[in-house]
Order: structure tokens, then sequence, then C-alpha cells
């Protein structure tokens, strides 16, 4: 499958990854969008990369008769590190740091179409072409939850996976807020889509959240939802960001707390595919382009350690 026949700087894959603060609209976005890709006849992996699952919930409930029953039985990214190592051929003495920093040809991609057997495993197909790729809340599982090692680290099988992932389309939609970024769970995603309220505290935290992906080298584009006050606060960010804004989405009541999968007409159908257009006729990254992000942030993260080991020990001499 090529995405775009004009785009050669990628091969056959794209990773779209959804940030934004806290019920901006990224699981009803997402939606839209995967909805569009499907129109397009796109087979696609979803990642909910939120521990709170509402993305898992409307497709477990929507293409899924038990749908409460499936839920409990996904397989979850957050517990597929022996799995992960297996596949990448790490020795228990490997840590994700030192994964980080091996060359592209030392690291084994993943193929999402056809699947390989890591990416079979944690992917759940709720219909034809459409996978769900899934975390869990690992502080249910008493070992997480009483063990000193940061929520974080959990998520590292998912990041790799992403950053990794070859031959199809992936949409993940990430928890509320900067912390994803913080800990660059969506470094290898070729474009992430800030979906920005239209309200003035909104966009000032998308800022924050579009310096963290600046930073990162992470693409990033804009959608302005729930659009229904005139601030001048969203004019302002509107006119200096018109290029990279790339959907603009009413507020809609008729909309609101519904499965975006369940709504018929509330939506015009062009505001995603118009959104998805803008995506695919982007320049997207290479392969190589995205793991050498992984590199240039694990260097980074090295840096910075030294340097607070510097501070350290100036302040005791
Ligand atoms: N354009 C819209 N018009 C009306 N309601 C909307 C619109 N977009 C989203 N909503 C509603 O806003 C609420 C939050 O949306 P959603 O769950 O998609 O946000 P989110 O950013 O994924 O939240 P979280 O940070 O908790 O994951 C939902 O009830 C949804 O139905
Ligand atoms: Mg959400």
């Amino acid at each position: 499958m090529q995405l775009t026949d004009s785009n050669s700087s990628y091969g056959d894959e794209l990773v779209i990854a959804l940030m934004g603060k806290g019920g901006t609209g990224k699981t009803f976005t997402s939606l839209g969008m995967i909805q569009a890709l499907r129109s397009l006849g796109k087979s696609l992996i979803v990642a909910d990369a939120d521990p709170n699952r509402s993305l898992s919930r409307y497709l477990a409930s929507h293409y899924l008769e038990n749908a409460e029953e499936e839920l409990k039985n996904l397989p979850l990214m957050t517990q597929a590190e022996k799995d992960f190592y297996e596949f990448q051929g790490l020795s228990p003495e490997i840590i994700y740091r030192d994964f980080y920093s091996y060359p592209l040809d030392r690291v084994q991609k993943f193929s999402i179409n056809p699947a390989d057997w890591f990416t079979q495993k944690y992917v759940r197909y709720v219909t034809d072409g459409l996978g769900l790729m899934s975390v869990g809340t690992s502080a249910l599982h008493k070992e997480e939850l009483y063990s000193t090692r940061c929520s974080h680290a959990t998520l590292n099988p998912l990041k790799s996976w992403l950053a990794l992932c070859t031959n199809g389309v992936v949409v993940v939609d990430c928890g509320g807020g900067e912390d994803a970024g913080r800990f660059g769970l969506p470094i290898g995603a070729h474009v992430v889509v800030v979906v920005v309220e239209a309200t003035p505290d909104s966009v000032a935290i998308s800022e924050d959240i579009r310096a963290i992906d600046e930073e990162l080298q992470i693409p990033v584009v804009y959608v302005l939802n729930k659009c229904l006050n005139q601030f001048p606060e969203v004019e302002a960010f509107e006119s200096q960001n018109s290029d990279k804004i790339i959907g603009t989405i009413p507020f809609i009541p008729s909309v609101y707390g519904k499965n975006p999968l369940e709504l018929k007409d509330e939506i015009g159908k062009d505001i995603f595919s118009g959104i998805i257009d803008k995506i695919l006729v982007r320049e997207l990254s290479s392969p190589t382009q995205r793991w050498e992000r992984v590199l240039r942030w694990k260097e980074n993260l090295q840096k910075q350690q030294q340097l607070k080991q510097v501070k350290a020990l100036s302040s005791v001499s």
C-alpha cells in the first residue's frame, strides 16, 4: 500500500499521534480521523495510549458483542515487555536506555501489514482492517501499584513499537496534557495533531505541548475543536498558526458525551476527510529520521543527567 504516490519521503507507513489538554476532543477527533481513513480504504491500527481507555471502550461497544468482557481480555502493551525483549532479541540485562542508542540496523522493525508475531499478539482486530492496540491501567496490577518503577516505563514497548512500525497506518490517542510528550511517547510519530479546544486556556496549554513536540523534533499540526465563542486569544492563535491548523470543528451540542461511532449526520464527514487530506500531502519523516529522533532524545536525556550530576557536585564543593 502506497499512502500517496507523490510523496516519496517515507515508505508505506503513517503514524499520527493526537495530543492535547484533557477533554479537548482527542478521542473524538481520533475516531473521526479513523472513519475518514477507513473510507479511503486504508486498514489501520488504533493505539489507545490513554490508560483511561475511552477509545478502546468506544470501539469495543460499537464493534464487539460482549464489549465489557472483551475489554477485560484485551492484550495490553503495558504488559508486553517480555515479548518485546524476545522480538528484539535483547538479553534481560539490557535496559531501554541502551536499546534507544542502537543504530537502526541493529533493531528489529515491526510490520503492521502483514503483521509480525508481536504486532499480531498485541492487536485485537475489532472488524476487518481495524485493529486496536491498547495500554491498560498498570496500577491495577499489584506488582505495578506497589513497585517503585515509574509508570512511564511500562509504555516503553508502545513507544518503541510506534517508532519502529512499518507498512501501515496508525492513529495514536494519547492521554491528556503534556505528560506523553515529556517521556517521548509520540517520538516515532510522523506527525502530532494537537487538539486545541477554542478557549484561551486550552490555547495556552497547546503552546506548551507544541514546544515539547518541537524540542523532540516531531512535526506538529493543530485541530481547533469545540469552536463556540469568539475569544481574542483564540483569534490570535488562528492567525499565528494558519499554516498549521488543518481543521476547525464547531461545538456541536448534540455530539456531547456520545460515542462518536454512533453518530450519523451530526458532523459533516468532510471535516475529517479534509484533516486527513492535509496530513497526507505533508512531507513525512523516513524510518531513519524517526529512529534518529529516538537516538537524539536519548543523548539529550544523558546530557541532562550529566549536567545534574555536575551541579550536584559543585554544590557540595
Ligand atoms: N466538537 C464537539 N462538540 C461537542 N462536544 C464535543 C466536541 N468534541 C468533543 N466533544 C465532547 O467533549 C467531551 C470530551 O471529548 P473527548 O473525550 O474526545 O476528549 P479527550 O481530549 O479525548 O479527553 P481526555 O483528555 O479525557 O482523553 C466528550 O464528551 C465529547 O463528546
Ligand atoms: Mg481521550
